[in-house]
């Protein structure tokens, strides 16, 4: 089988440290033959071509075609996976939020293309910043294609939040589990350590053992560094993140298309699971179940957790209504 992948934005820094992991097949296994199209705008189209070339000259066996271009109609092109990274990265002092007006015009007609053009059963992740309403416009935009199909990354928030725990605790970060994002990829968002555990223990009884007062060592410490964590990396390396968020962009993939074996976060269109309005996307606790999101339901959310959660949705809220304001959705 061959899977037809599509990369925007594929000649900047998240998508040169994407092209070659997909390649050498991190994404979809060992077996799964990938052809790969790369859609820039005219100004990236060079550096694209470029990627192309040095994907010629990895001889990977799995790659099948590569071909770059700046159409969207040839871009998303029988697309059976879209990754729309293409978008401004922001600079120091900046919230993603500030990014709206100059991203969000990108992702409506990326989403009427995707529609157009995509295979039948297409599944978008939306990468460029701010991810969660990026995500709404273009599934807004995508005509027949249901929200389901189009989910926002968080998955690095949730990285950086089990290695932050982990790092705490003195343990290897593969033994930390259940530690989902809910709400915006922003610094509201709420990373969630009610239900984590450690080597298969609740992670807060161990915490306690290290940090004395969770709850304060969660609002001082912990949420603050996970939820600032981008600003953290564009204020020491004097760009944002890039690997991380490429190798996250490829755990969120990789899981939604093969499944997971426990929870994870994604930004997924909401029907009004806890209290979230229906219609945006809002990161929660997930599982991937043949090839679709589910959210985790049922979970007992305190009151110290609900206000967390409505303080994020209250802004994703904020920014659909920018978005309409500037007439993108
Ligand atoms: P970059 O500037 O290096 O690359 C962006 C590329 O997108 C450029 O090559 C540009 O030409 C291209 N582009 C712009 N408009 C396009 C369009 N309409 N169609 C196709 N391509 C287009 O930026 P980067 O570091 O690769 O970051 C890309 C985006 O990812 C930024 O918005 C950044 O904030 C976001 N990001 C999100 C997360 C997350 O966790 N959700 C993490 C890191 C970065
Ligand atoms: C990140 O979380 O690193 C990215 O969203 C980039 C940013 O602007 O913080």
């Amino acid at each position: 089988m061959t899977t037809t992948i599509t990369i925007t934005g594929a000649g900047g820094q998240i998508g040169y440290a994407l092209l070659f992991r997909i390649a050498a097949g991190d994404l979809l296994g060992p077996d799964e033959k990938v052809r790969l199209r790369l859609l820039e705008i005219p100004q990236g189209l060079g550096a694209a071509e470029g990627a192309a070339l040095e994907l010629q000259d990895g001889a990977f066996g799995l790659l099948e075609d590569v071909e770059a271009t700046d159409d969207a109609a040839v871009g998303f092109d029988g697309c059976d996976l879209a990754l729309l990274v293409g978008a401004r990265p922001r600079g120091p002092g900046m919230e993603r939020g500030d990014l709206l007006a100059a991203n969000g015009g990108i992702f409506g007609p990326q989403g009427r293309a995707i529609a157009e053009n995509a295979a039948a059963g297409v599944r978008v992740t939306v990468v460029g910043n701010p991810a969660n309403t990026n995500a709404l416009i273009a599934a807004a935009s995508a005509e027949g294609v249901p929200a389901e199909r189009f989910s926002a990354l968080t998955r690095l928030d949730e990285n950086r939040a089990r290695a932050q725990l982990a790092q705490t605790l003195g343990m290897p970060v593969g033994t930390v589990r259940r530690v989902p994002i809910w709400g915006n990829h922003s610094a509201t968002q709420f990373p969630d350590i009610s239900h984590a555990t450690v080597a298969g223990l609740p992670a807060s009884e161990a915490l306690a053992k290290i940090v004395g007062d969770v709850p304060a060592w969660l609002e001082q410490t912990f949420i603050p560094r996970v939820a600032k964590r981008g600003a953290e990396i564009i204020q020491v390396r004097g760009s944002s993140s890039v690997a991380s968020a490429a190798s996250a962009t490829i755990d969120h993939v990789r899981d939604w298309v093969l499944g997971t074996d426990d929870w994870t976060s994604a930004g997924v269109v909401s029907h009004g699971e806890y209290g979230v309005p229906e219609g945006l996307i809002s990161s929660f606790p997930v599982r991937s179940v043949e090839g679709r999101w589910r959210i985790v339901e049922g979970l007992d959310i305190d009151d110290w957790a609900r206000a967390r959660i409505d303080a994020s949705v209250a802004e994703l809220v904020e920014e659909r209504e920018a978005v309409r304001a500037l007439g993108l959705l």
